[in-house]
């Protein structure tokens, strides 16, 4: 029986443990306990708390309609940058006057901040409501630490440095029934200079890829449609493996499952996008023909300070080459604004790049000194003011170029995958293209989770519109 195994049955034994203590619960009072999981963050946040939320079910909670209904409150944290920390502490502090009305409240923090040990200290001293602090390395264990927890008034902590294995098989609740996203790989080995996800997710380990097809193909038998593969440098996929592939390998075989419709990944790092990825992309006719392509600076030398590998050039000659072999192909982007040291005409050369790719969305940021990485001690951190100046125009410029380029949509028809009623129009759906652009458009709500043919009437910065034809 392997280690790995061997963890698993043991965190379900917890599991069970725990059961019989919410079960007696509910005999003796006629309710079951209730749980809200908090997340902040990134994809691959959201998929650990899909696990977090399994785990949860299993050990007889129910989904509370809201944060303040909860017994249980969870936070699944990320500190990539500072206001995603703040808001944590926020609500941290929300709950500890909660708990004055509710005693019996449980608070839980988990993920990447905890993983610093500065946050682990300011819990101990400014939240001593909280109950139970678990990493980024140790989130198969919950339900162990849960009963843990359950049986002592005091904080229970447990936060790991590092660890290789990868648990299999946790349980799961997917939050969408028409896509899923499946992690191929863990951690990073980049370590861009502004970016704390090295420190705190560790070093890249790779799934087998026997394991990811067998999630796949039960994901895709349970009427999934559309997969996305999350890593922090899918390119690095397969490297360390006991048989070494590569990423473009396994989206081959992946593109072969019997029933699959939609294949998406991110992250690829632009350094070593392969021909043989743009070649994968471009034959398998189940992947997206979309790239999240983060340029994060248009200069050569930010992007040098930055550690990225690449230069403004050779990221555009990236670009050509993608778009002369995938001629309908989609790209978005992550912006940073405010590198230390950024001057005008360097920030100049991102509005460059911006005008030049002619981006479908861009995910902007306001860099965030994060202690610990070689940006946080470099010379020239940049003013506010000037930031928020830069920031207002690279939003202007992008949006200019993203509602050029939805114009250019206009009149074609495109394949949508109906996702859900639109929040600001009742009346209306709203779905993605193969490029991943969002779509209103009318139809009945039966067409939620099916492909619909769309003709593109109208569009917005955000979003097009159009009408099932
Ligand atoms: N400040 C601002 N943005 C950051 N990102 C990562 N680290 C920082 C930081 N310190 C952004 C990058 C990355 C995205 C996930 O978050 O653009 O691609
Ligand atoms: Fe952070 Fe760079 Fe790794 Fe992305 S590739 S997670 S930006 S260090």
């Amino acid at each position: 029986m392997s280690k790995e195994y061997n963890e698993l049955e043991l965190q379900k034994t917890y599991i069970e443990k725990v059961a019989k203590l919410n079960n007696t619960y509910y005999e003796q009072t006629g309710k079951r306990k209730s749980f809200a999981v908090l997340t902040f963050g990134c994809q691959m946040n959201a998929h650990d708390s899909e696990k977090l939320e399994g785990m949860l079910v299993e050990m007889g909670y129910d989904k509370a309609s809201s944060e303040k209904e909860a017994d249980f409150v969870i936070h699944n944290t990320c500190c990539v940058r500072e206001n995603a920390e703040n808001k944590v502490y926020g609500n941290l502090g929300i709950l500890k006057n909660l708990k004055k009305s509710k005693p019996d409240l449980k608070v839980a923090v988990c993920g990447c901040m905890m993983q610093q040990d500065t946050v682990i200290e300011k819990i101990k001293t400014s939240y001593r409501n909280v109950n139970l602090i678990f990493g980024t390395f140790n989130l198969h264990r919950f339900p162990q630490l849960l009963h843990t927890s359950l049986e002592t008034n005091s904080m229970i902590i447990d936060v790991w440095k590092e660890h290789d294995e990868i648990i299999e098989d946790l349980p799961i609740i997917r939050e969408f029934k028409h896509k899923a996203s499946v992690n191929i790989m863990y951690g990073c080995n980049n370590f861009c200079s502004y970016c704390i996800v090295p420190y705190v997710r560790g070093r890249e380990r790779s799934r087998d890829v026997c394991d990811i097809i067998k999630e796949i193909n039960s994901l895709v038998s349970s009427g999934i449609k559309e997969i996305t593969l999350l890593g922090q440098n899918v390119n690095s996929y397969g490297i360390g493996l006991e048989n070494p592939t590569t990423f473009s390998g396994l989206l081959r075989e992946i593109n072969k499952i019997d029933g699959i419709k939609r294949i998406r990944f991110m992250t690829p790092h632009p350094k070593d996008l392969s021909d043989d990825l743009i070649d994968a992309i471009r034959d398998c006719e189940h992947i997206c023909k979309h790239i999240h392509l983060p340029v994060q600076s248009g200069n050569t030398e930010i992007l040098k300070k930055m550690n990225r590998h690449y230069t403004k050039n050779s990221y555009l000659a990236l670009v050509g080459k993608i778009k002369k072999e995938i001629p309908d192909v989609t790209l978005t982007t992550d912006i940073i604004v405010g590198f230390p040291g950024e001057t005008e005409e360097q920030f100049l050369d991102t509005l460059d790049v911006i005008r030049e790719v002619k981006y479908t969305t861009a995910y902007t940021f306001i860099y965030s000194k994060r202690t610990g990485t070689p940006a946080a001690v470099m010379d020239c951190q940049i003013d506010e003011d000037v930031i928020k100046d830069r920031f207002g125009r690279l939003l202007e410029t992008l949006n200019s170029g993203i509602y050029e380029l939805n114009q250019s949509f206009v009149g074609q028809t495109m394949s949508v995958l109906a996702e859900d009623v639109s929040k600001q129009d009742e009346a209306l759906l709203t779905g993605r293209t193969d490029g991943n652009i969002l779509v209103h458009f009318k139809s009945e709500k039966s067409a939620i989770g099916n492909f619909v043919n769309v003709k593109i009437t109208d569009c917005k910065t955000f979003y097009l519109i159009g009408e099932v034809c």
